[in-house]
């Protein structure tokens, strides 16, 4: 969709900088890929920065412009260097905090390390990197923040407590965030995708059920209403649509990209 969109010029993102946390795989990757082909040039942040490359190198092949940055966006001081470091340089204009991990297990069978793990990685990190470039986005006038949320948020995933706690956060923090910066021009949403075919599927399936691969993979189609997972593409369009300027009414709300799993279950 994002190509037709570019040839018609809407959700054109030409002239404007973004920062993709999480960008050198799976949905990130489809988000930074679909911002870079609408115009923008996109800084990738991911753990390596072999990896963040690798994203960047596919991207020019496929005619976008992109830059890696080895970050974890779970620790402050990094966050505030490599954005400060950036921040100097050029003006960001949108923020998609996409950065996350899975947390599996039930609040009686998670331990206190693994809570920690998942809060770090995916509630912080949205706090250390949005703290990083509000600041800037507000001297500039105005910019967008996007955050990965998940359906676990608001269903409760079986066997995801940490997890859905993490993405109950990411989405409290997202309207807070979109009601203090209003008179900003700071537009803040969330994406709640239900489960998208991506290396954090196919790693759970790997790990926790080794030649069953297969079958738990049909299993996990089958939850989304719709019979399949997403792709993440599909995020990407939606990604792509609510930090262009069309989307220039819509801020504080969260997307269930879902295939009926919230609705039609
Ligand atoms: N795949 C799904 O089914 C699904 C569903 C709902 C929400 N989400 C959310 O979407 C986001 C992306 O998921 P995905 O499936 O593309 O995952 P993925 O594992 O395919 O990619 C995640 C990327 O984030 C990076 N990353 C992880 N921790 C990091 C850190 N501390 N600092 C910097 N980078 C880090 C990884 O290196 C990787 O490149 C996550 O927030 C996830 O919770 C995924």
């Amino acid at each position: 969709m994002h190509s037709d969109s570019a040839k018609l010029g809407k959700f054109r993102l030409d002239g404007r900088s973004a920062i993709v946390t999480g960008g050198a795989n799976g949905i990130g990757f489809a988000i930074a890929s679909a911002f870079a082909l609408a115009g923008a040039t996109v800084h990738i942040v991911d753990l390596s920065l072999d990896a963040a490359s690798d994203a960047v190198q596919r991207i020019a092949q496929a005619g976008g412009s992109a830059k890696g940055h080895a970050c974890n966006v779970a620790v402050k001081e990094e966050v505030d260097r490599v954005f400060g470091d950036l921040l100097t340089r050029e003006r960001i204009h949108i923020l998609v905090n996409n950065a996350g991990i899975a947390g599996i297990g039930r609040v009686d069978t998670t331990t206190a390390e693994d809570f920690d793990r998942v809060f770090q990685v995916n509630v912080k990190s949205v706090f250390h990197c949005t703290s990083a470039c509000i600041g800037s986005m507000v001297k500039a006038g105005g910019g967008v923040i996007l955050n990965m949320a998940s359906i676990s948020a608001s269903s409760g995933l079986e066997d995801r407590f940490s997890y859905s706690m993490s993405k109950g956060a990411v989405l409290s923090m997202t309207y807070s965030i979109a009601r203090d910066f209003l008179k900003q021009n700071i537009r803040c949403n969330a994406i709640s995708p239900a489960r998208v075919h991506t290396g954090f599927v196919d790693g759970y399936l790997a790990k926790n059920y080794p030649g069953k691969e297969a079958e738990m993979f049909e299993k996990l189609s089958a939850a989304q209403p719709i019979g399949r997972m997403g792709e993440p593409e599909e995020v990407a369009n939606l990604a792509l649509f609510l930090c262009s300027d069309e989307a220039g009414f819509l801020t504080g709300v969260d997307y269930p990209l879902d295939g009926g799993f919230v609705n039609l279950r």
